[in-house]
C-alpha cells in the first residue's frame, strides 16, 4: 500500500522565533473536548494547565467543575464521585484500555497527551543537521493534520481494507486504520469567526495536541537560539585565545 507523506505546514510555533497562537489553541481544545474526547484520553493534562492557553482560573475552575472524577477512599473506605477542580487530570472516556477496545472495534485510541512529539519522524542525515539551526519540531502536527484531514472514499486497487477500518493513506502502520473520519465541516462551534471546515478544525487541533506535547517548545527554543549563538561566540573567543596563547611556540 502506498504511504502519502504529510505536507509541511506553516505553524506559528515553528522556528526559533515561533509562538503560540492562544486563539488557535483554545480553538484546537475546543476539538478535542467536543470530538476527539469521547474516545481519546488525555492523562497527562491537567485542567489547571489550561492556564497557559490564556484562560483564567475562575473559567477553569468553572470548566472543571462540569466534569466528574473518581476519588477516595473516604473514611468509610469507600470510592465516591465528585465535581473535578483544576488540579485534576483530563478524564478519560473509558475506565481502562479493554473497555476502549470493546467500544471500539477492538482498537485501543491512544492516550493523545505526547501524541504529537510520538508521531514525530526522524529526519535522517542531512536534513537533521539544518533542523538543528531551523529548530524543526512540526512533523508531528504535520501528520496529526494530514490523518484528519486525509481520509478517501476510494481505495486503490490492490489494496486491502479490513471491516471496521478506514482507509487513510497517511496512516503509517497500514492503509486503513480503526479511527473513522472524526471531523466534519461545522462539527464544531467556533465563537471567533474563523472557517467552520475540517482544515481549519484539523490545524487547530494539531496545534493543540503540540502544546499539550510540549508545553515549553517555544521558550526550550528561545533558550536554544541564545545557547547556539553563545557557543559560537565562544568559540571564536577561545580559537583567539589559543591563537594567543600558544603564540611564538615553534
Ligand atoms: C487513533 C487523533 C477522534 C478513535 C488516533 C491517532 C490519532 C488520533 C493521532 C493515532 C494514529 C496513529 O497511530 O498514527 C484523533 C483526533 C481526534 C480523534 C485529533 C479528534 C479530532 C477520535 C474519535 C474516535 C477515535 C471521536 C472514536 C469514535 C480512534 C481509534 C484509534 C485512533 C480507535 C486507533 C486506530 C488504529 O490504531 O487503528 N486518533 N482522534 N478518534 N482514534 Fe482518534
Amino acid at each position: 500500500y502506498p504511504i502519502k507523506r504529510p505536507s509541511e505546514l506553516d505553524w506559528s510555533f515553528a522556528g526559533p522565533f515561533g509562538s503560540w497562537d492562544l486563539a488557535q489553541l483554545q480553538r484546537g481544545y475546543k476539538v478535542y473536548r467536543e470530538v476527539c474526547s469521547a474516545c481519546h484520553s488525555m492523562n497527562l493534562v491537567a485542567f489547571r494547565n489550561l492556564e497557559a492557553l490564556g484562560f483564567s482560573s475562575e473559567q477553569i475552575d468553572t470548566h472543571a467543575a462540569e466534569f466528574t472524577v473518581q476519588d477516595g477512599p473516604n473514611d468509610q473506605g469507600e470510592m465516591f464521585e465528585r465535581p473535578a477542580t483544576a488540579s485534576d487530570y483530563m478524564p478519560a472516556p473509558y475506565p481502562n484500555p479493554a473497555a476502549a477496545a470493546v467500544a471500539n472495534n477492538g482498537a485501543v485510541p491512544p492516550d493523545l497527551s505526547l501524541i504529537a512529539k510520538a508521531r514525530a519522524v526522524e529526519r535522517g542525515f542531512p536534513t537533521f543537521v539544518f533542523d538543528i539551526f531551523t529548530q524543526y519540531a512540526e512533523s508531528g502536527p504535520d501528520y496529526i493534520h494530514a490523518l484528519l484531514t486525509g481520509y478517501e472514499e476510494e481505495v486503490p486497487e490492490g489494496t486491502e481494507v479490513m471491516d471496521g477500518t478506514y482507509y487513510n493513506p497517511y496512516f503509517i502502520s497500514s492503509a486503513a486504520l480503526a479511527m473513522a473520519q472524526p471531523l466534519y465541516e461545522d462539527s464544531v462551534e467556533y465563537t471567533d469567526g474563523s472557517p467552520q471546515t475540517v482544515e481549519q478544525y484539523s490545524r487547530d487541533v494539531s496545534a493543540f495536541l503540540m502544546w499539550a506535547a510540549e508545553p515549553h517548545l517555544t521558550e526550550r527554543k528561545a533558550t536554544g537560539f541564545v545557547t547556539m549563538i553563545f557557543l559560537i561566540v565562544f568559540a571564536v573567543l577561545m580559537f583567539l585565545v589559543k591563537r594567543r596563547v600558544w603564540a611564538g611556540t615553534p
